[in-house]
């Protein structure tokens, strides 16, 4: 038995000199109206493993998130679910925290921007860059729905392409043929809110001039301390040539109805949602600052020592090196210390497909039995620091965890652990503690840690598992069953296990930045403290007996991957037919083009649906205010609904035959209420009024609209 060896405790020491840095990170604040899935999650495990790896130093590190809650979307997300935006948010953060729990994304504080403290901040913020003479108000032309009386977003307008004229494209890109064009271009343009045509109107905007002199020279400073070489790229083309100023002032204002911060001395205008956004994750950090008593100010003030890191996917690269670091410089605040983006993920080499069952919500991950960790070593092992995409294949992913995690790493602890406990009453032979094989495990723990603070996992993955084939190429070498069948070799037998089960710690340590319920697991079999980088160089101790070998992992089992995808596959048709991919939509418009009515044909026999299917029907009670007849059509009347919102509704229903005007009015109906409204000869429709006739209307006329037994209210929910 000796002591570790001097040069292990000398870089023990080291570990402990290195300063204890202040460190805040961040990830995106996913938006409010909608899952997460395992897009979002290349980015929340890729930030919750350099946390993890930056507090094993004993840094003060604090991981801070929220849901990011504001704008259209949401709002209009909350309306069709008969909900109030507050409602909704509430509901999702539950959800987002649930599932960023399950991935063991280990957030200090998951906030939301819907705050008291985020206003305050971003209150100060818009005021301070006003002080600077950074604000400038001005009026523009917009988009406007005049039925729902709001300005539409781009991505609210739909109508036919002005290149190939294929239906139903959105306001930015036709997706049938590729081209890009302005909303204004768009040919029968209508409002997918409503419906309607939408109308230009004029309102004054605020805007954050970022083309001022002064921006554009921070930022051409700023760019330079960029990590990645390919964002410093995106921003030098962003920038331009010097005295080139290629900076837009930024739009930061939109009107009611909005949901979000009005914006202080101007009624009825609302911060856009990507000015609060950002300023969220420092109302997040302030909200854990208060519950915890950390100096807030000191950590945001300029001139701060304390470090600042923002994870972010490609494609909001734009707000986070031009907006934020501008906004925050200018408002009377330090900068971030820097921005790291990624790549999108792909499934299976293509982009994630609601129709494929690629869309993988990272609920359905754990509802259909699969573990977590796998997917953060994979993720873990496919990343590298770049901005480069990344893709989950799914063969590959169970080939990988199978052969890597189970059948190289796991299995050291399982081969080892027996005999240390039947033989030798679960305790190393400390003198084994000092074998050059350990040396050599121990020496590339600091690298490896350092790997993983470049944000290059993949190579700190392939080292770790580098030298747990060394470790087995030890293990099949000592041949411990072989020695086992000998009571003459019991110090040889216990120098093995012991050193395979020192390996498999130091192993474990490499591994739980990514794996931190199994690196729990191995703490708990191994008898130990909580590892840190430090622990490199404290070995095992007879002292402390093992524990007895538990299943720390199992292997990934295909018929788990066929139930994701199945799960996945199911959720979607009803959720969101537009979201299909761009080939999909390719053969989908042609369809349309060729047959329009298949789209609407009803089958012969009506397919088992499960209570989710039924659920995306939204049924409301409505009164009907108003009945007319509709000039021009003997089969409809006109009906004005009170479904229980702000305005009424217009409805066109064919039962002229069966009803007279004065027949209905004031009488109460069920109407589908989230039916896509639909541009008719006389208007357009919002909504689709019940009615019950016979299988076979010919031999057994006759038609009844559904009524509610008396008692229920314009609104009510039919379930
Ligand atoms: N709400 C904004 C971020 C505001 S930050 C002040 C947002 N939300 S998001 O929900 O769309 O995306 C959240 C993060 O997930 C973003 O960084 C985005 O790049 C990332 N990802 C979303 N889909 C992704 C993939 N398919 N692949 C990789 N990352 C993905 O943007
Ligand atoms: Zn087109």
């Amino acid at each position: 038995m000796s002591a570790p060896a001097t040069d292990l405790s000398a870089a023990g020491t080291r570990q402990a000199q290195q300063a204890r840095r202040q460190i805040l990170v961040t990830s995106a604040l996913p938006y409010a109206n909608g899952q997460i899935h395992i897009g979002h999650l290349v980015e929340y495990i890729q930030t919750d493993i350099w946390v993890r790896a930056l507090r094993m130093h004993g840094h003060e590190v604090y991981y801070v998130g929220a849901d990011d809650t504001h704008g259209t979307p949401v709002m209009l997300r909350a309306e069709k679910e008969g909900l109030t935006p507050q409602q909704l948010i509430a509901r999702v953060w539950q959800e987002h925290k649930r599932d960023f729990d399950s991935f063991g994304v280990s957030f200090d504080n998951y906030y939301s921007t819907d705050s008291e403290e985020n206003r305050v901040l971003s209150e100060s913020v818009y005021l301070a860059l006003k002080d600077a003479g950074l604000i400038d108000t001005r009026d523009i032309e917009q988009a406007y729905d005049p039925v729902k009386n709001m300005f539409l977003p781009d991505r609210f307008i739909k109508g036919e392409c002005p290149k190939c004229g294929a239906k139903d494209q959105y306001g930015d890109n036709c997706e049938v043929c590729g081209s890009t064009y302005a909303p204004t271009d768009l040919i029968n343009p209508y409002s997918v809110v409503s419906g309607a045509t939408p109308i230009r109107k004029t309102s004054t905007h605020h805007f954050f001039r970022l083309s001022d002199p002064r921006c554009e020279q921070f930022l051409r400073g700023w760019v330079s301390g960029l990590a990645q070489p390919e964002a410093t790229n995106k921003m030098r083309e962003w920038l331009g040539d010097a005295g080139e100023s290629k900076l837009a002032d930024w739009d930061i204002s939109r009107d009611a109805p909005y949901f979000g911060f009005e914006i202080p001395g101007a009624p009825g205008k609302y911060f856009y949602v990507w000015l609060d956004a950002p300023v969220g994750y420092y109302a997040s950090f302030k909200n854990l600052c208060e519950k915890r008593g950390i100096d807030f100010d000191a950590w945001v003030k300029p001139g701060t020592k304390t470090e600042q890191y923002h994870f972010i996917g490609k494609d909001i690269l734009y707000f986070h090196t031009l907006f934020w670091p501008a906004m925050l410089e200018f408002s009377g605040h330090r900068t971030p210390t820097n921005v790291f983006a990624h790549g999108f993920l792909t499934v299976d080499g293509a982009k994630m497909s609601k129709s494929r069952g690629t869309f993988i919500t990272a609920e359905s991950y754990v509802t259909s039995g699969l573990n977590p960790e796998w997917l953060r070593y994979y993720f873990a092992a496919k990343l590298n620091g770049t901005m480069e995409d990344l893709d989950l294949n799914l063969e590959d992913f169970q080939a990988r965890v199978n052969s890597d995690l189970v059948g190289k790493y796991i299995n050291i602890a399982s081969r080892a652990a027996g005999f240390l406990i039947k033989r030798f009453d679960g305790r190393v032979q400390d003198g084994a503690m000092d074998h050059p094989l350990l040396a050599q495990l121990r020496d590339a723990i600091p690298h490896i840690a350092a790997h993983y603070e470049s944000r290059d996992y993949g190579r700190a993955l392939r080292q770790t598992m580098e030298l747990a084939d060394v470790v087995n190429g030890y293990v099949d070498t000592a041949k411990p069953w072989e020695l086992a069948k000998d009571p003459a070799n019991a110090v040889a037998l216990h120098e093995a296990c012991s050193v395979s089960l020192e390996a498999f710690r130091l192993l474990s340590l490499a591994l739980k930045p990514v794996l931190p319920t199994l690196a729990a697991g191995v703490e708990s079999f191994l008898s130990i403290a909580p590892l840190t980088w430090a622990d490199a160089a404290k070995p095992l101790s007879s002292t402390t007996p093992i524990n007895a070998y538990k299943h720390l992992m199992t292997r990934v089992d295909p018929k788990q991957i066929e139930a994701l995808l199945a799960a996945n596959r199911d959720s979607l048709q009803a959720t969101d037919a537009s979201a299909a991919a761009p080939a999909d939509a390719k053969q989908k418009s042609k369809a349309s083009k060729d047959a329009p009515a298949m789209a609407n044909a009803a089958p012969e026999t009506p397919d088992v649906i499960s209570i989710d299917d039924f659920a995306k029907i939204d049924l409301r009670v409505a009164l009907i205010v108003d009945c007319n007849v509709v000039e021009g059509s003997d089969k409809l009347l006109q009906l004005t609904l009170d479904v229980g919102e702000e305005r009424t509704r217009n409805v066109f229903s064919g039962i002229r035959s069966a009803y007279k005007p004065e027949d209905l009015k004031g009488k109460f109906t069920v109407v589908v209420a989230n039916l896509a409204p639909r541009k008719m000869k006389f208007g357009v429709s919002e909504g689709m009024v019940l009615s019950a006739s016979s299988t076979n209307e010919k031999a057994e006329p006759g038609l009844y609209i559904i009524e509610p037994q008396s008692g229920a209210k314009p609104g009510m929910k039919v379930r």
